[in-house]
């Protein structure tokens, strides 16, 4: 398998280093990014050839950090379907709305895509144990392909993290640790335990991998949309690893002078109990404070402070995007309209873009000549109590009395 990978870099203090030993942070205390060898992808490769692979992740290999296909960890990650929301486009007024439907990723989220990437490299470069806080989603994901490549994998998440979660994690076999508190606080338990035990930190953007496998959902969209891309993506916010992701296999693929078109507006879309990206954003800062009493019923972006908040920014910025938030009670009654409407139970992560693309609407920010994406980053079927207690979608009733 042809290797094009090239060195890892800092977005910040432009150091390199050496991709083929384990590196989390760049010395001055940023997250290391992949630089590939793009030239050399250009004269040798067409994307032709990516079309006539296998339908998901691995066929972008040549823009993947993995150097022998033997340290591959997959459970069929990636070729997740984007469907149109047609009704729902009508009734916004919105011109053409689209989803991607990240649910269909194994684990039931497009974390399968960070994980399936960052434990194949895990693998390659010899690491034994993992640690990572996670909002719920990462941990069960990490914990799936960890187990499948035989990497010991131990997961802190807040104890009221989706009850799912907890439950897969435990279940593919990783040590799980609840802890009191946010993303935020299970951060500094791994982080300590990390010195500690010598383990290998794999938190949001601690190590370059994850975000080249949740890239491909931007190398995804651009062959769905037939080597263009649409006008607006909303992607909701977290760590950013997602957005960041995508704009960079964007800015690849216009390097290799793959992309037709222009670069969409990218949206980071966040809750009001949780903002701190839109904040900032607001504010004309380059990067977020951390963002104190954070709460919101979308568990995935209860995030209050993102290690890589200025690249997200960045994206935001130079796309000509923006940010903004919704309330939960507006994510709740996207959430349950999505699935009376179109058939489609999705996160209430994604019903967060659902309200945001209608907002944007009705301000003006997305025109009705728009193609407007929305990521749908995981499965509804991943939160039932939460529909059960906050949708009322399960109300307990007899049918004849
Ligand atoms: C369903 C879901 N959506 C979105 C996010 C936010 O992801 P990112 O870190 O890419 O911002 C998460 C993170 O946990 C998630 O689980
Ligand atoms: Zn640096």
């Amino acid at each position: 398998m042809a290797t094009y990978l090239k060195e890892l870099y800092c977005p910040r203090c432009s150091a390199t280093y050496n991709p083929h030993e384990p590196h989390n942070l760049c010395e001055c205390g940023t997250p290391l990014l992949v630089r590939y060898d793009l030239e050399r992808i250009a004269r040798e490769v067409t994307p032709d050839v990516w079309e006539r692979r296998p339908e998901g992740l691995w066929r972008y290999r040549e823009l993947l950090p993995v150097v022998h296909e033997e340290n591959i960890v997959s459970l069929g990650e990636g070729g997740t379907p984007v469907y149109e929301l047609e009704k729902v486009a009508s009734e916004y007024g919105l011109g053409r709305l689209f989803l991607k439907d990240e649910g269909m990723n194994p684990t039931g989220t497009f974390k399968a895509r960070g994980a399936a990437v960052g434990v194949s490299r895990a693998k390659e470069l010899g690491l034994k144990t993992l640690a990572m806080p996670t909002a719920g989603n990462a941990g069960a994901a990490w914990a799936a392909y960890t187990s499948r490549a035989g990497i010991k994998m131990v997961v802190v998440m807040p104890q009221d993290a989706p009850l799912t979660t907890q439950a897969e994690s435990v279940a593919y076999g990783a040590e799980t640790y609840l802890i009191k508190g946010l993303i935020s606080d299970a951060g500094k338990a791994v982080r300590e335990a990390c010195a500690k035990y010598g383990w290998f930190e794999v938190a949001t953007l601690k190590e370059p991998y994850r975000i080249e496998g949740k890239k491909t959902m931007g190398l995804e969209i651009w062959e769905q949309f037939g080597g263009n891309l649409p006008d607006v993506i909303l992607y909701p916010t977290g760590g950013g690893v997602g957005i960041i992701g995508m704009w960079k296999a964007f800015n690849e693929l216009r390097e290799l002078g793959w992309l037709k078109g222009r670069l969409p507006k990218m949206v980071a879309v966040q809750a009001e109990g949780c903002a701190p990206i839109v904040k900032a954003y607001r504010e004309g800062k380059d990067k977020a404070e951390f963002f104190q009493g954070a709460q919101t019923i979308a568990a995935g972006i209860r995030v209050p402070s993102a290690l890589g908040d200025f690249l997200v920014l960045d994206a935001v910025r130079k796309s000509g995007g923006t940010a903004l938030t919704v309330t939960d009670n507006q994510i709740l009654d996207a959430w349950k309209h999505l699935a009376v409407t179109e058939g489609a139970l999705i996160c209430p992560e994604g019903a967060a873009c659902v309200v945001a693309a209608k907002k944007l609407a009705e301000e003006g920010f997305i025109a009705s000549s728009d193609s407007v994406l929305i990521l749908n980053t995981g499965a509804g079927m991943k939160y039932t109590e939460l529909l059960k207690e906050k949708a009322k979608l399960l109300e307990s009733g007899s049918l004849v009395s």
